[in-house]
């Protein structure tokens, strides 16, 4: 009897764990080397120079590429390497069509660094298909997507996207960064590049920076070869092995972010200080129906204002097993203030009509207890009361 493919569980638990020909490790060992003796001239083992080919990034990208359904994964630096990697695939007088709520460093990438080269955004609603038909341009080349977006929570519609998309010649470019393959995997909706600041959930424990790229499709998997290996903003061995150690757990988090998460949310949702809470997974959610038909789980941050933006900064004092810091994704909870910190480089303007405003905070719920989460939230939103208003709100 044929037996079934291996569930993601299983897959993300077992990588690396029978590549190792030699020892039979059950763990794929860091591979330090930077160069290869070849066996004769003209003859290769595979492995040339580390930064074309490593074989422990190897493993990781042959993993990611599995997890995502694409041909070929590409292990980088940082999330930010791995967007450079990709918007180098584009030249001067090409026109790209961006989502409008985004995370900070994408756009601050395009708007100063790869406006010098000629290659220009237009950021919309990408959820709304007349938006998408309007900013279109005869140069326009690819429609690049965060859903959910970072830190609004907006969804956007991946498959009709990709099928637009398509329709006109354009590729389609998802940062799944949010939901992970675990959650959500683009490429079988129809995407043609996946990209991930590995930093977040697929590392999971804050403590490594890594970005990765996953490609559909022989020509363009060809090119970001290419690039990957011309740009060289590649990850080390090093870290290829600990992001693959984070990896092994994905699932177990995952499931916990998104269950603390919804607890959270919920309680905020009661909480007379808080003027709105912005979480797919709540039923009122604009995007709730559509996340729900794209992606099998919610992911473990989410944004809420406060009624007061006065409240910010007694509430971020006041907090004590939530950690005031600038990332998401891992086992600890931490909190962000968007407009100062992660999306300060956006022009308030842009980051004001979307709702990116001095009263939002964006949570990233760790895998502590979500008592003891709601418990030290609570404390810190009355605190802040306390001290604002003098007394408890009405
Ligand atoms: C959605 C998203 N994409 C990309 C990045 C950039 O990744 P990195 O910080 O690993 O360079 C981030 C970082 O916060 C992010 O949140």
């Amino acid at each position: 009897m044929e037996r079934k493919p291996l569930n993601i569980e299983s897959r993300l638990a077992q990588i690396g764990s029978v590549h190792e020909p030699v020892t039979g490790a059950v763990t794929f060992p860091i591979y330090q080397a930077t160069a290869y003796r070849h066996p004769k001239l003209g003859q290769s083992t595979g492995f040339d120079y580390i930064r074309t080919k490593n074989p422990t990034r190897q493993v990781l990208e042959d993993s990611i590429a599995g997890l995502e359904s694409g041909d070929a994964g590409f292990a980088c630096s940082s999330g930010m390497a791995a967007l450079q990697t990709i918007f180098a695939m584009f030249s001067q007088g090409d026109h790209l069509i961006v989502s409008l709520d985004l995370y900070g460093g994408t756009y601050r990438l395009l708007d100063r660094i790869m406006s010098k080269f000629g290659v220009s955004a237009s950021y919309v609603d990408t959820n709304d298909l007349d938006a998408l038909e309007q900013s279109r341009k005869p140069n326009t080349k690819a429609v690049f997507i965060e859903t959910p977006t970072n830190p609004l929570m907006m969804i956007t519609d991946i498959e009709a996207v990709c099928t637009w998309a398509r329709h006109h010649g354009l590729i389609t470019i998802v940062d799944n960064t949010l939901l992970t393959p675990y959650f959500q995997r683009p490429i079988e909706l129809g995407a043609d590049i996946v990209i991930h600041s590995a930093t977040k959930y697929l590392g999971g424990h804050n403590d490594v920076l890594a970005g990765l790229i996953v490609t559909k499709g022989k020509e363009l998997s060809e090119e970001i070869a290419f690039l990957h290996n011309s740009i060289g903003a590649v990850l080390s061995p090093s870290d290829s092995y600990q992001l693959m150690r984070g990896m092994k757990t994905l699932a177990l988090r995952m499931d916990r972010h998104e269950s603390n998460a919804t607890a959270v949310a919920n309680f905020l949702t009661t909480h007379p200080a808080i003027a709105e809470v912005f979480y797919p997974a709540l039923p009122d959610h604009p995007g709730y129906e559509i996340q729900h038909r794209q992606s099998s789980g919610n992911t473990g941050i989410f944004s809420f204002k406060v009624k007061d933006a006065r409240y910010v900064e007694p509430v971020l004092r006041h907090i004590k097993l939530i950690a005031f810091a600038e990332s998401l994704g891992g086992v600890e909870s931490l909190m962000t203030y968007p407009a100062v910190q992660t999306h300060a480089d956006i022009p308030v303007e842009i980051r004001e009509a979307v709702g990116v405003d001095e009263r939002l905070l964006r949570f990233s719920v760790g895998i502590e207890h979500a008592d003891d989460l709601i418990a030290d939230l609570d404390e810190a939103l009355n605190a802040a009361v306390a001290e604002v208003e003098g007394g408890v709100l009405g």
